[in-house]
């Protein structure tokens, strides 16, 4: 991600049902990008054309200081189920999975369509935060170890 890249993704973000319900406004979302970047945050774009369809904010060491994190992924909604998630993904594990042996990520627990995306990635549920972000909403802890080669 470029600055160029932030109206676009923050757009993005600021059309998007799950991030409208956490309070998510094209102000907030440019702003956590700016300070994201200023920061040196690791964020990847999925360019479609000259469009941005999608994008992966991943902290390599920022769970537990041990293990990777899936700070935000998201994707357009014109370019949803065509592979720009999980090319986003593959992507960023092929980067943390050089340095660290598990990945982790927060889901909502009413983001069903997220879940099964995750667990088609061959993440799975390891727990539950009641009310951690938002007090009505449970965040569901996914996890997902390195690949063993030939294993899939
Ligand atoms: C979740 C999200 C990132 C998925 O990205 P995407 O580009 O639509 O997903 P892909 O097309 O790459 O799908 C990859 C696989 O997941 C599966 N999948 C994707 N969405 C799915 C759904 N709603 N239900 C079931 N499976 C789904 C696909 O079938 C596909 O499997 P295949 O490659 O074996 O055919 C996207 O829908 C999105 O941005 N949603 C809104 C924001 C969001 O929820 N972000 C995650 C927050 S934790």
């Amino acid at each position: 991600m470029t600055a160029q890249d932030i109206p676009a993704l923050a757009q993005l973000m600021a059309e998007t049902p799950l991030w409208q319900r956490y309070g998510v406004t094209k102000t907030s979302a440019r702003q956590r990008f700016q300070e994201g970047l200023a920061a040196g945050a690791t964020i990847l774009v999925a360019q479609v054309g000259n469009e941005q369809a999608g994008f992966l904010w991943y902290a390599t060491r920022g769970a537990f200081l041990r293990s990777g994190y899936v700070v935000l992924l998201g994707v357009g909604a014109a370019w949803r189920g065509m592979g720009v998630g999980r090319a986003l993904m593959a992507q960023g594990e092929a980067a943390m999975f050089q340095e660290v042996d598990a990945v982790f990520l927060l889901v909502s627990h009413f983001n069903q369509a997220a879940q099964a995306f995750y667990r088609r990635l061959g993440y799975r549920q390891v727990g539950r935060l009641p009310g951690y972000v938002l007090p009505d909403v449970d965040e569901l802890i996914f996890f997902k170890k390195r690949p063993v080669p030939g294993q899939g």
